[in-house]
C-alpha cells in the first residue's frame, strides 16, 4: 500500500506578520498533497473564521484549521501595550495545550469532512513558539522544523543576544553617546552594524521580560532539524552560510508570496483574505489608476506599529510639503491613545487631492502597481520583501522588533532604500521623499532592479527557493515514510 500523505502540524505566533508567512507556507505543502493542521489560538481562529471561505486554502480538503487557548481572558487587548502578557501565557497555557493537542493527534485517526486524518509526522513551528514545539519534539519524538519568520540576518543577530548582553552592547539607550558605534561581536556584520540597528528588544525602554521570552525561544529554537527561513539565497548568501553552523539544514524558500504565484499560474493567486486580519480598502486601486508611473509614495506603518499624534504630524505635513501624490494607511488604532476619530484635524479634513488615505490596502496589489514609485514602510519583514520583490525602494521608518535591522540591511548592504531610523521631523521626510521619488541616487535604482530579478529568478524553476522547497517537501516525505517503516516492523 502507498504510504499515506505526510500530515503536517503547523503552529504560527498570533500574530498577522507571521500568521501571514505560515499560510502561504501551507498553501504550498497543500499543493505538494500534503495534510495541514494549522493551529492558531482560539483568539486568532475566531477572527480568521469569518474569512475562511474566501481563501484559497478552503479548495484544500487536506488542510484544517485547529484552535488552543491562549490563557489569556477573551476581553484582553493583545495589542502591543501588551503583548508582554502574551508572551507569558502563551509560554505556560499555550505550551500545556499544544502538547495536550499533539497527543490527542497522535492517540487516534481523526475523520474530518470525510478524509481521515492519520497521525501527525512533523510540526513546522514559528522560532518564537520554540519552548511549545521543542519540548513536545523531545519527548513524543516528533520532529520539529522550525520557521523564522524574520530575515536571515535578523535571525543571526538574535542568535548572538547572549553574547551581545555579556560584551555589555545592551541594553542601548536612546541618547546614548556611542549609539551610533558598530557592534563588532557579530560575524559578517561588523561593518555595517551599529548599536541603533539592533533588535528594539535591547533597547532598554523595553521590558525586559520580553528580552528574556526571546532569549528563550532563540536558544530552544536551536534544537530544531532544521530552519525555514522567508529569504532568498542572492539576498543574504553570507548570512545564510553563517547559519549552517547551527542547522545541517537550512531552507530558504522566499519570497513565499512569489514563489507561491510561480507554482500555480492555474490557479487564483493567494488572496487578501488568506491571513488578512483587516478589512481591505480597495478603492485606493482606482485613485491610483489615474495617477502617472511612478509618482506616488505609498506609506504604511504594517499592522501593529502605534505612533503618537505628534509623529504623525509630522508625518503629514513632510509628505505635503514634498509635494508628491501620496496613498497612506492609518488604521484606526495607529495612533496611541485616539480614537478613529481623535486623529489631528489636519488629517481628517479632505486633503488636496494629492493625497489619499484608507484605513488598510490590498498592499500587495499597490506594491505592483505601475503608479506607485517608492514605499515609506515600518520596515517589518513582509513588507520589506514585498517591496524588494516587485522593486520599489524604501524610507525605512523601524521601530519594533526586528525592523531596525531590516532598515539598516536596506540601506547599507542591499542599498534599495534609505533608512530614516530614530527621527521623523517633517523636514526630514520631506528631503528623504524627495531624494527617493526624484531619483536622485543612481545606486539605489540600479540595486532596486538588481534584487527584483534575482528574486523572481530564484522562485523560478531551476531558482534557489524553488530548490528548497522541493527539498523540504522530500525531507518531509521522508520523515513520514521512516515513521510507517517502524510501524510495519
Ligand atoms: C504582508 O504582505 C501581504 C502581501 O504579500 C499583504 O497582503 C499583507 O497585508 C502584508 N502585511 C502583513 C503584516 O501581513
Ligand atoms: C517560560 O517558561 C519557562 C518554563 O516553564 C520558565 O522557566 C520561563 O521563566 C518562562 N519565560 C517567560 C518569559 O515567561
Amino acid at each position: 500500500m502507498a504510504n499515506p500523505q505526510p500530515h503536517v502540524v503547523m503552529l504560527p505566533f498570533p500574530a498577522q506578520g507571521h500568521i501571514k508567512p505560515m499560510l502561504m507556507l501551507a498553501e504550498v505543502l497543500c499543493h505538494a498533497g500534503f495534510r495541514i493542521s494549522f493551529v492558531n489560538t482560539d483568539h486568532i481562529h475566531n477572527i480568521i473564521v469569518e474569512n475562511i471561505d474566501k481563501s484559497p486554502l478552503s479548495q484544500f480538503p487536506g488542510f484544517r484549521f485547529l484552535s488552543i487557548p491562549d490563557g489569556l481572558p477573551p476581553e484582553h487587548p493583545r495589542d502591543s501595550s501588551s503583548i508582554k502578557d502574551l508572551f507569558t501565557s502563551i509560554n505556560s497555557t499555550g505550551k500545556i495545550m499544544f502538547r495536550d493537542l499533539i497527543i490527542s493527534l497522535l492517540r487516534r485517526d481523526d475523520l474530518e469532512r470525510e478524509e481521515i486524518w492519520h497521525a501527525p509526522c512533523c510540526i513546522i513551528a514559528d522560532g518564537i513558539m520554540s519552548t511549545l514545539a521543542i519540548d513536545v519534539e523531545e519527548e513524543l519524538e516528533m520532529p520539529v522544523i522550525t520557521f523564522r519568520t524574520y530575515s536571515a540576518t535578523c535571525t543571526w543577530v538574535y542568535f548572538h543576544l547572549e553574547k551581545l548582553i555579556e560584551q555589555k552592547e545592551i541594553p542601548v539607550r536612546e541618547g546614548d553617546e556611542d549609539i551610533d558605534r558598530l557592534v563588532t561581536c557579530i560575524t559578517e556584520l561588523e561593518k555595517v552594524l551599529r548599536r541603533r540597528d539592533l533588535p528594539s528588544i535591547c533597547r532598554c525602554e523595553v521590558d525586559p521580560s520580553i528580552l528574556k521570552f526571546f532569549l528563550e525561544q532563540t536558544s530552544k529554537m536551536r534544537r530544531a532539524s532544521g530552519l525555514i527561513l522567508n529569504t532568498f539565497e542572492d539576498l543574504e548568501a553570507p548570512i545564510i552560510r553563517q547559519l549552517h553552523s547551527i542547522y545541517s539544514k537550512v531552507y530558504t524558500i522566499g519570497p513565499l508570496q512569489a514563489l507561491l504565484k510561480s507554482q500555480m499560474d492555474d490557479s487564483p493567486v493567494a488572496g487578501a483574505a488568506t491571513g488578512s486580519l483587516r478589512q481591505e480598502d480597495r478603492t485606493c486601486i482606482a485613485w491610483l489608476d489615474k495617477q502617472p508611473a511612478k509618482s506616488v509614495i505609498y506609506v504604511s506603518f504594517g499592522s501593529v506599529v502605534v505612533m503618537s499624534p505628534d509623529q504623525i504630524l509630522e508625518f503629514w505635513h513632510g509628505l505635503i510639503n514634498s509635494g508628491k501624490p501620496f496613498l497612506w494607511v492609518i488604521r484606526p488604532d495607529l495612533v496611541f491613545g485616539n480614537g478613529p476619530n481623535g486623529l489631528p484635524e489636519e488629517i481628517m479634513c479632505p486633503t488636496n487631492e494629492r493625497g489619499y488615505v484608507v484605513s488598510w490596502a490590498p498592499q500587495e496589489e499597490v506594491l505592483a502597481h505601475c503608479a506607485v514609485g517608492g514605499f515609506l514602510t515600518h520596515s517589518g519583514w513582509n513588507s520589506t520583501l514585498e517591496s524588494i520583490t516587485v522593486g520599489v525602494p524604501m524610507i525605512c521608518w523601524p521601530l519594533i522588533v526586528d525592523q531596525k535591522v531590516n532598515s539598516r540591511c536596506v540601506s547599507d548592504i542591499w542599498r534599495v532604500g534609505i533608512d530614516m531610523k530614530d527621527s521623523c521631523d517633517r523636514s526630514t521626510v520631506e528631503r528623504m521623499v524627495r531624494v527617493l521619488m526624484e531619483d536622485k541616487d543612481e545606486e539605489i535604482a540600479k540595486s532596486t532592479s538588481k534584487f527584483a530579478n534575482l528574486a523572481q529568478k530564484s522562485v523560478r524553476e531551476g531558482g534557489s527557493s524553488f530548490c528548497n522547497i522541493n527539498k523540504l517537501i522530500e525531507d518531509i516525505r521522508s520523515i513520514q515514510s521512516k515513521k510507517d517503516d517502524c510501524k510495519t516492523k
